[in-house]
């Protein structure tokens, strides 16, 4: 079965919102903020992409390979940002992430490979970007619903 594009359109906004909640971290330091950081300029690409796929402004190839391109290089740094048993308060990672490392990193890589894709293929136009722009957005999805938890 093959999930729209729109459903993964509508979780990206939410974990877009739900990045920009900054007091929830309030406290994080060292290799915690920084992939928090990192995280949020993963998130700020995807939402400068995303008015671009869904055709709410004008699909505009450079800018899509270098936002791409932007993610690509991030999602490289994600496995490197998680040394193991990293995930004290305030930080939201499962200790999932260290017993089942090989899919996390899985995960991570899946993005990277999925925005290089995109990086490569940005000037084939909108419909191309928007399969693996959805692709992208899944594997927020799929990494955060098994490694993040959401603290109170
Ligand atoms: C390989 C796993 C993985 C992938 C892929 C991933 N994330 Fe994350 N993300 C995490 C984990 C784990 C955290 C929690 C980190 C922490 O709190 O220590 C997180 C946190 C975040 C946060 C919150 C940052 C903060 O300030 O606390 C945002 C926003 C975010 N991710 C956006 C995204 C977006 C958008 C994508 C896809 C383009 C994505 N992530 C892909 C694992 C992933």
């Amino acid at each position: 079965m093959r999930i729209p594009v729109w459903a993964f359109l509508v979780f990206l906004g939410a974990a877009i919102v739900s990045g920009g909640t900054a007091f929830t971290h309030e406290g994080a330091t060292g290799v915690v903020k920084e992939r928090m950081d990192l995280m949020k300029g993963i998130a700020a690409q995807m939402k400068a992409l995303k008015p671009m796929i869904d055709g709410g402004s004008r699909y505009e190839p450079a800018r899509v390979a270098t936002a791409a391109g932007a993610i690509a290089d991030h999602a490289a740094n994600i496995a490197p940002s998680f040394p193991e048993g990293s995930n004290a308060h305030p930080s939201e990672a499962s200790p999932r992430i260290w017993t089942e490392w090989d899919g996390f990193a899985a995960s991570a890589q899946a993005l990277r490979t999925h925005a290089a894709a995109l990086q490569a293929d940005a000037e084939k136009g909108a419909g191309a970007a928007k399969a693996l722009f959805g692709e992208m957005a899944r594997t927020c999805k799929g990494c955060h619903e098994g490694y993040r938890i959401k603290k109170q």
